[in-house]
């Protein structure tokens, strides 16, 4: 399959320029139209900004999808801008994402861009970009993408000679999927160990270095520039009234055709799967789909026929998230699957809070045993009675998103758990 496929379907805003080399460059993204919208914003007041932002419906695709315009409304209004930052999340680790490093490696300079706007919208005078530091390529082609804006004198002390200074430094994490929660990011761009902090204070009151910050994921900022040419009721023309947009969905697992294909949020993920994707490989049934990235509830095969926006997908028990699509076919052994899930997460877990760092281990060691064979009856209840200690009390939520395909999992598919403890039992009582 030749990249970029691109599908009849999609809509490409920005996943356009996927596969052009010409365009990861300053020259070739200013042929295509590149940085007349961060000129016409630097003309702007920074509530200007913020406005079409926020009619634009715009939605954070970090995995919350909370109104990006709103958020940056939360800023303090006053002018000095040498105390705000604009924070890049760059960091994408959750299994099944892989858009963010797409649109860093081909359009590093969409992404410049964006965060410029946001960084004049929210008052900011540095914007940093947080990157995952196994991404090495993308980071590069950043790196490379900032020296041409700093020669340019698009980025630096006098933005496009608009008498505006924002300055924009990559900045490269060593790896740690908690390094994407939002304010684990600050304490590591700080230099300190990357651990969530408690909120309240919340980042827009004090975020990086004690200062007012905002943070927003590659996607969301990677739309801005198009909203602010285009205007927020072009961008509505796609997508739901509370969803609206195009949104890149990652595809992966049993799949015909894998990979980043950009739709209209509200796209059918019957469709998505069966057309777009062309269906479950090897001609092989549907089992099961992770509709959002490893965090979020798991759909069984009869629950597909929903619409891929946050309310719908909410609807159907689970969560768009970073609309990272795993694809299962009825050859996958769901118990190893989940219990692969959960070793990600008991993993990754920063150890701060009690459930998360003791509960993700205990999920993880009695997933295993279930799975090698000496599963108890009794498991079940205990897995559910931990994932419930595990929700909802913690500092941030990966402790939540690690209860989650279990739970899921043992509702939609017990007889698969069933039958293992059942094999087990000989074993079980032998020891
Ligand atoms: C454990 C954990 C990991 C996260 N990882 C990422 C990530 O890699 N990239 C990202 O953009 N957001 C990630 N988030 C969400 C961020 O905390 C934050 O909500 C997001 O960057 C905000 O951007 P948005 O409003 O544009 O979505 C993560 C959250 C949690 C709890
Ligand atoms: S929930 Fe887990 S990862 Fe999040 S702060 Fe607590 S221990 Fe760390």
């Amino acid at each position: 399959m030749a990249y970029p496929y691109r599908h009849e379907r999609e809509t490409r805003v920005l996943s356009e320029h996927f596969g052009d080399p010409e365009a990861r460059t300053l020259e070739g993204w200013k042929k295509r139209g590149g940085y007349a919208a961060l000129k016409t914003a630097l003309g702007m007041a920074p509530n200007e900004v913020v406005d079409i932002v926020k009619n634009s419906g715009l939605r954070g695709r970090g995995g919350a999808g909370f109104p990006t315009g709103v958020k940056w409304s939360f800023m303090p209004k006053d002018d000095s801008r040498q105390s705000h930052y604009f924070l890049i999340n760059a960091d994408e680790s959750e299994p099944g994402a892989f858009k963010d490093r797409e649109l860093c490696r081909w359009t590093p300079h969409q992404l410049i861009e964006g965060a410029m706007i946001g960084a004049h919208a929210i008052r900011a005078k540095h914007v940093y970009i947080y990157i995952r530091g196994e991404f090495f390529e993308p980071a590069q082609i950043i790196g490379r993408a900032i020296e041409e804006v700093y020669a340019a004198g698009i980025a630096g002390p006098d933005a496009m000679g608009s008498g505006i200074s924002i300055d924009v430094t990559l900045h490269l994490g060593a790896g740690a999927y908690i390094c994407g929660e939002e304010t684990a990011l600050m304490n590591s761009l700080e230099g300190r160990r990357g651990q969530p902090r408690i909120k309240p204070p919340f980042p827009a009151v004090m975020g990086a270095f004690s200062k007012p910050t905002t943070i927003n994921n590659v996607e969301t900022v990677c739309a801005v520039p198009h909203i602010i040419t285009n205007g927020a009721d072009w961008y509505r023309q796609w997508g739901t009234e509370k969803s609206p947009g195009t949104k890149l969905f990652n595809m992966s697992g049993h799949l015909v055709r894998r990979g980043n294909f950009e739709l209209p949020l509200g796209f059918p993920l019957k469709d998505l799967i069966y057309d777009v994707c062309g269906g479950i490989r090897d001609g092989r049934k549907l089992k099961a789909v992770i509709p959002g990235g490893s965090s979020v509830p798991i759909l069984a095969a009869d629950e597909i026929d929903i619409a891929m926006d946050y309310e719908s997908v909410a609807a159907a028990g689970t969560m768009l998230g970073t609309a990272s699509v795993i694809v299962m076919d009825d050859q996958t052994n769901m118990v190893k699957q989940v219990r692969r899930m959960v070793e990600f997460y008991a993993h990754e877990s920063c150890g701060q809070c009690t459930p998360c760092r003791e509960g993700t281990q205990w999920l993880a060691r009695i997933l295993r045993r279930i799975e090698d064979g000496y599963g108890r009856q009794e498991d079940l209840d205990q897995l559910l009675e931990i994932g419930t200690n595990m929700t909802g009390t913690t500092i941030c939520v990966l402790s939540d998103s690690a209860a989650a395909p279990v739970a899921s999992s043992i509702a939609k598919f017990k007889d698969e758990y069933l039958a293992l403890i059942r094999r087990a039992e000989p074993a079980a009582a032998a020891v």
